[in-house]
Order: C-alpha cells, then structure tokens, then sequence
C-alpha cells in the first residue's frame, strides 16, 4: 500500500489555538470568524512566517454564519496574508478541522501547492437564531409588495406560533436523535457503567489540569484579550474543573435520559467556543524554509455508519483502515488521542476496537486491539478541555504531535467521531 502523499510527504510544521472557553463566558462577544483569524495570525507571528508564503486556507466549522458562509475566506482577508490566497471552508461535523487538514495536505500531496493553514473555529455561544418558516415568507412577500396595503396584507398573515425562532439542534436530522441521546444509548448497548464514565471524566479532568499547570497544553494556548473593554486576558481553558470528584460526580443527574440514563454534564462534553489552527508544508519547502516539522501525515481514513444505530462508534471502523494504509498496528503506536464527545462514547470506541464483530464490519479479520491507558489522551481531551465543534480536530493534532516530540515517539494516531454516523481516524510520524 502507498503510503500517504505517494513519496510527496506532507508535513505539519506547527499548531496553535485560543484558549477553549465554555460557551456564554469569557469568549461570548467573538464570532468563529474572529477565533479563526485570532489563531491563524498567531499562528503565522509564531512560526515567524511570511504571508506571501501561505498559498491556501482551509477551515471548518459546524454552524456556519449564514451572512458570512465561508469562513476560511473570511479569515484568510487579514492583514497578514496577501488576498491572493484562496480558501475554502469545510463541514464533517465534530471532525470538521480534521477535514479541513486533509483537504489541505491533499493539495499539497497533489503537487498543487506547498505551504497551507487549516483549522477550524465554532462559537457556540454565536448560534444563528431564525425566523420561523410563516415569519419569513410573510416577510419575503412584504418586501416584495408594491403598495403599503400589500405590504399590510402579507404582515397579517403572521401568526403568533410564528414568533417562534429556530434556533440549531444538535440532533441528527434523519433521527431526530441529540448527540446526548446516541450517547445514552451506546453506554446502554454497550453495557457501559456510570461509574466508568464517572471516572473516564475525572480522569479528563485531572490529565487537563496537569497538561495546564506544566506548561505543555498552555504552550499551546494564545491570550486573547477579550473584547469589548480589552482589560482582561483569556490564556487557559476554562471548563476544566481540577476540583471534580468521583463523589461529585456521581451527584450529578441524567441529562438525556432522566429515569434510566447515565449520561451527565459531568461526563459530557460542554458548549464550547475556540478556534485552532496549523501550518501545513510540502516536506520540500518546510526544509527549504528552514523549518523542522512537527511531524507528518502518515495515513487517514473516514467512515460511516447508520446514524440511528450508534451514533458515535465510527472511529472504529476508521482506525484499522488508518493503521492499514500506514502499514501499523496499535502496538506501533506511542500516543492515541481520542476525540471525548461524552465518556460513553470513548468507552464504546475503545470496546469496539478490541471486538472481532466491529473488526469484521470494517472488512478486517482481527481487531485493532486494547489500548493502552498510559497512551491515551494523556493530556484529557475534550471533556475537560471543552469541544469547539469546528476546532476540535486541529486541536487534537497539535497536542498529539508535540506530546510525541517530548517523548521522542514515532507514530500516533488519533480518532474523531461525529454527528451523521462519522469517523476518522489519522496517522501522524515523526523522524527519530
Ligand atoms: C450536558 C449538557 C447539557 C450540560 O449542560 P449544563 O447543564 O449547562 O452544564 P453545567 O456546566 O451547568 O453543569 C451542570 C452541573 O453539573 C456540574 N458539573 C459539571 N461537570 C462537573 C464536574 N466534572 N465535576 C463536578 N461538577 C460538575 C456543574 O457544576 C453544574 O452544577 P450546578 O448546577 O450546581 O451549577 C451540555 O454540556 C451539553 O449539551 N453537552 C453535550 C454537547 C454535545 O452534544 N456535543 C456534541 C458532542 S460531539
């Protein structure tokens, strides 16, 4: 099997983000288009990069600004990069960034350019409310009127149930089912326990503190200094809770399904508003420009499933697909980082991966295997951390990467799931 890129490799020179902020606080007054530019344009001061390099931009995000669809576009129009560079914007849900990587190395694979920045931003707390579908035809055909009575005439059709905004549902459209719900679900199905995801969240919790208080996440984090006043600086992330307990946890009440459920605010993942971006290179041209990448993409696989079977078990059909086409196993692996939409779903994931039936449905007669706990997530992940849909994946890149320099590994692999029944899966390597 060729490896990724067919002898073109595509290298990930560096990564950074804004701090992760639960949604309604600190980062409130910052559409994802200003969290995408904050972090590219630190991204590009960091890396000492000149503008004129940067030939593509590419970003995701999950719930778009409906007046400004494009976002990459929108954020590659700063000062720091000429309009020259094209850009275009991406959606695969939770794994939208990671989308967006791939589509960028892809160009780069292909030849058809060398130097690319991809990421992604969602401010959850900048939802677009709409009119309902009465209230806005009334006003369509208002507008279109050519007399005031007219106009009169199509406002009067509005009815008070039309006064309803709609607002976006994190649920599936086929289903009608909420993230929460498949989450619920899948620890059903799955037989996982309460007190399993309990901890599987304290333990997000205390890695993500300790990531914090050392410096390795925070060299990862930029300050924002938060609009309007500017008076004060946002340099860490703040939903990560280092006073959690098992006790409290297990206080805490079912949100998604209140008699039987086990699925808690404790053991999800929360509203969540950031950006995260990285800078992609042609191995060539990182050398020429003196760079010495993070590592490099080795291999990557998407997959899909039913959305009204488990929502959020796709990861593991992308991950022996990733291994294979990287010619690795799990045992390969110094480092796995795992997307945590909620513990129900890491823990269904990694049962999956050691099931012969979830083998043989991604076409394999072995499965991925038991992953080892001293290698996964060492940092937390989104539960602690908090969950930018759109920025979830460049995040994950770049804190899997650096974690494998400072342990001087080769191989890592990371999984995302997503709405839509959704998975991916990456290889990334790293020269030792
Ligand atoms: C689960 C969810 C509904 C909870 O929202 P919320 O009620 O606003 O959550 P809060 O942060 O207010 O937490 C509720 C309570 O739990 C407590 N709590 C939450 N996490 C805790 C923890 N780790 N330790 C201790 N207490 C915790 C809070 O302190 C709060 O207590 P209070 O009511 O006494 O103040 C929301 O986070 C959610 O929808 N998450 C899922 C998002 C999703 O679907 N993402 C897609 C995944 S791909």
């Amino acid at each position: 099997m060729p490896s990724f890129g067919n002898g073109r490799r595509v290298a990930i020179v560096a990564g950074v983000r804004t701090p992760f902020a639960r949604a309604g606080t600190v980062l409130r007054s910052l559409s994802a288009i200003d969290l995408g530019k904050l972090c590219v344009a630190e991204l590009i001061q960091r890396t000492n990069l000149r503008g004129t390099e940067v030939e593509a931009l590419v970003f995701g995000t999950v719930v778009p600004n409906v007046v400004a669809p494009n976002i990459a576009r929108e954020v590659a129009l700063m000062p720091l990069l000429p309009k020259g560079v094209q850009a275009f914007s991406v959606s695969r849900a939770c794994a939208s960034a990671n989308q967006a990587i791939t589509d960028a190395a892809d160009q780069i694979a292909l030849g058809h350019c060398d130097v690319a920045i991809a990421g992604g931003a969602e401010s959850l707390s900048n939802i677009p409310v709409l009119h309902s579908k009465g209230f806005a035809e009334a006003l369509v055909q208002a507008s279109r009127a050519k007399s005031l009575q007219g106009r009169i005439k199509a406002l009067t059709k509005i009815r008070p149930k039309d006064f309803v905004p709609i607002t976006p549902a994190i649920a599936e459209p086929t289903t009608g089912e909420t993230m929460g719900q498949s989450a619920e679900k899948m620890a059903k199905l799955n037989d996982i326990a309460r007190v399993d995801q309990d901890e599987f969240a304290l333990r997000s919790h205390r890695l993500a503190a300790a990531g914090t208080h050392d410096g390795r996440l925070t060299a990862e984090i930029m300050p924002v200094w938060v609009p309007p006043k500017f008076d004060t600086v946002a340099t860490s992330d703040n939903g990560i809770r280092e006073d959690s307990t098992l006790e409290k946890l297990a206080t805490l009440p079912p949100v998604f399904d209140r008699k039987y459920g086990s699925v808690t605010a404790g053991n999800s993942s929360p509203l969540t508003d950031g950006g995260a971006a990285v800078l992609l290179m042609s191995e060539e041209r990182a050398k020429s420009l003196g760079y010495t990448p993070l590592g490099f993409i080795k291999s990557y696989a998407y997959a899909a499933l039913d959305p009204g079977e488990q929502l959020l078990q796709a990861p593991v059909l992308a991950a022996p697909v990733a291994l294979q086409r990287a010619g690795l196993t799990l045992d390969d692996l110094d480092l796995v980082e795992m997307h945590e939409a909620f513990a129900a779903q890491v823990l269904s994931n990694l049962q999956g991966f050691e099931s012969l039936a979830w083998a043989k449905r991604a076409g394999f007669d072995r499965p991925v295997g038991k992953v080892d706990r001293a290698k996964l997530n060492v940092m937390g992940g989104s539960i602690a951390i908090g969950h930018p849909f759109g920025a979830t994946g460049a995040r994950i890149t770049t804190t899997l990467l650096n974690e494998l320099g400072r342990r001087s590994g080769r191989y890592g692999m990371m999984t995302v799931c997503a709405a839509g029944g959704l998975g991916f899966a990456m290889i990334v390597e790293r020269d030792v």
